[in-house]
């Protein structure tokens, strides 16, 4: 994973965040093995602001993918940086149950759940087939 974390870790340095002065970088694996990153992007509108789970996912759809089998987040805090309940479902959008979510520092991973345990019992694509 440590592609994961150098494409997120470049992210985060480009995130847009002068009101929460907190910056987060993303980055998502593709069923190719292609790395995409994301990084928070905040606006003088407060809600209009998007996560950097959010960029990622933008960035990997942009690319032709539409399969996500990991995803790193990176932030810099006393507690894990773990996505928003917004991210949970946007990136459960293109991944299922077992696919890993690392939580990490830019020195490394501190913890990996899966997306399952992020979001148990979640509504899905498949749920509207
Ligand atoms: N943020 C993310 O980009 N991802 C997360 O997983 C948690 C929070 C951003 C949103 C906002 O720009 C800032 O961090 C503070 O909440």
């Amino acid at each position: 994973m440590d592609d994961l974390l150098q494409v997120a870790c470049v992210a985060r340095e480009r995130a847009h965040a002068p009101y929460s002065r907190f910056k987060v970088g993303a980055a998502v694996r593709d069923a190719s093995g292609g790395v995409h990153g994301g990084c928070n992007i905040e606006n003088a509108a407060y809600p209009e602001g998007i996560c950097a789970e959010t960029a990622a996912i933008a960035a990997m759809v942009m690319a032709g993918a539409d399969k996500i089998v990991e995803v790193l987040v990176v932030g810099v805090s006393d507690d894990p940086v773990t996505p928003c309940g917004g991210c949970r479902q946007r990136i459960r959008e293109f991944a299922g149950p077992d696919v890993p979510v690392h939580i990490a520092a830019p020195d490394g991973v501190r913890m990996t759940m899966t997306l399952e345990e992020l979001l148990p019992r979640s509504f899905g694509p498949d749920n509207l087939s």
